[in-house]
């Protein structure tokens, strides 16, 4: 069977830096809470650009890294919850900044884990011999659909993108996933409801305050460190491996005590779990890829490295992919 590698990442995010002390000036919260109970010290928040920047932004750096053509690539998938349009997608909107005009372009919503449906989704084309490369992002602007009067949770989310290309190899790459939803838990965490109003019932409630994040801090945190454990496990038996033959985990950056106890249970050092909440915050759907290009960038990845990268989030989902670099 065909196998799909990553070739190149990339990533791209607003400028503008927001710490935990700006935040304490706009609601009642403190450096000291913020750090101690999510390891996030700042984050990147949009002046007023739309998700749409940041993912065109990442594929046009991906086509470079990759040296690819726009024409050469088959397949476009991004996943986000806070696009800019209900349509165009914003796969569509990258196909006309950059002119890929060979390319089958799509969305998908699969909340925090959005990126890893989507490259899970990616591959199954490759393999099945219908495409030969994709370019697949995850995207966000959270800071458009948080409540900045909701201290428990404003304080938690970020701003930007991140996305790899991919294409099919003989060896290696995406060895093994696990990807999984609960769906009858998903009142624990929504966001962007529009309530059904029209000019023939009720026109004045259009605004609905279920349009801003909503979240059970705890249900969510027992949710990751369960189904995160689980999956993680799951793909280690399947593929027949122990957690040190893993070179890097790449954990959805959501909160650093998380991150802990999944270490912690699956007795692995902190360290090599990699982490950027302290920076970015949590970025959902683009915070795994985000994470993967850091450590590239860095040049810490080598060929031949296995690399886990797991992810949750609302719906309720999971979602772990293991990766011969
Ligand atoms: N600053 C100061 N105090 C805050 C606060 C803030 N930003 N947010 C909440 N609080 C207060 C609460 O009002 C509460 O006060 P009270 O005891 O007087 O009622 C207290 O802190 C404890 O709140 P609680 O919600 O129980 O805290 P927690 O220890 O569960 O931490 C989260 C809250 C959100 C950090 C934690 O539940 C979490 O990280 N959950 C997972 C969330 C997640 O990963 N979401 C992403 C999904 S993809």
């Amino acid at each position: 069977m065909k196998k799909v590698k990553v070739i190149a990442t990339a990533a791209a995010y607003p400028e503008q830096v927001v710490t935990n002390d700006d935040l304490a000036k706009i609601v009642d919260t403190s450096d000291e809470w913020i750090s101690q109970r999510t390891g996030i010290k700042e984050r990147r928040i949009s002046s007023g650009e739309n998700t749409s920047v940041f993912v065109i932004e990442t594929a046009r750096k991906l086509l470079e890294r990759a040296e690819v053509s726009a024409e050469e690539i088959d397949l476009i998938i991004v996943a986000s919850v806070t696009p800019d349009y209900g349509t165009p997608s914003l796969a569509c909107m990258v196909q006309k900044a950059l002119g890929t005009k060979n390319a089958v372009c799509f969305d998908i919503v699969a909340a925090c884990s959005g990126f890893m449906f989507a490259l899970s989704t990616a591959d199954k084309f490759i393999k099945a011999g219908k495409y030969r490369n994709a370019i697949v992002i995850g995207g966000e602007t959270l800071s458009k659909i948080v409540d900045w009067s909701d201290r428990s949770t404003c304080v938690l989310f970020g701003d930007g993108a991140g996305g790899a290309y991919i294409e099919e190899t003989d060896e290696g790459g995406l060895l093994r996933e696990n990807i999984g939803t609960e769906g009858e838990c998903y009142e624990i965490l929504t966001e962007g409801y529009t309530r059904c109003a029209n000019a023939f019932n009720d026109i004045e409630s259009y605004q609905d305050p279920r349009w801003y994040v909503f979240m059970n801090g705890r249900e969510v945190f027992k949710f990751a460190t369960k189904k995160v454990i689980q999956s993680i496990r799951q793909v280690l038996d399947e593929e027949g491996l122990q957690a040190e033959d893993i070179r890097y985990f790449i954990p959805h950056q959501a909160n650093a005590r998380i991150v802990e106890v999944i270490a912690k249970k699956l007795n692995v050092p902190f360290d090599r779990f990699e982490m950027n909440m302290e920076r970015f915050g949590n970025t959902s759907s683009a915070s795994i890829p985000i994470a993967l290009n850091e450590l590239n960038e860095k040049g810490l990845l080598e060929r031949g490295d296995k690399i886990m990268l797991s992810g949750f989030g609302g719906d309720m989902t999971w979602a772990t992919v293991l990766i011969e670099w």
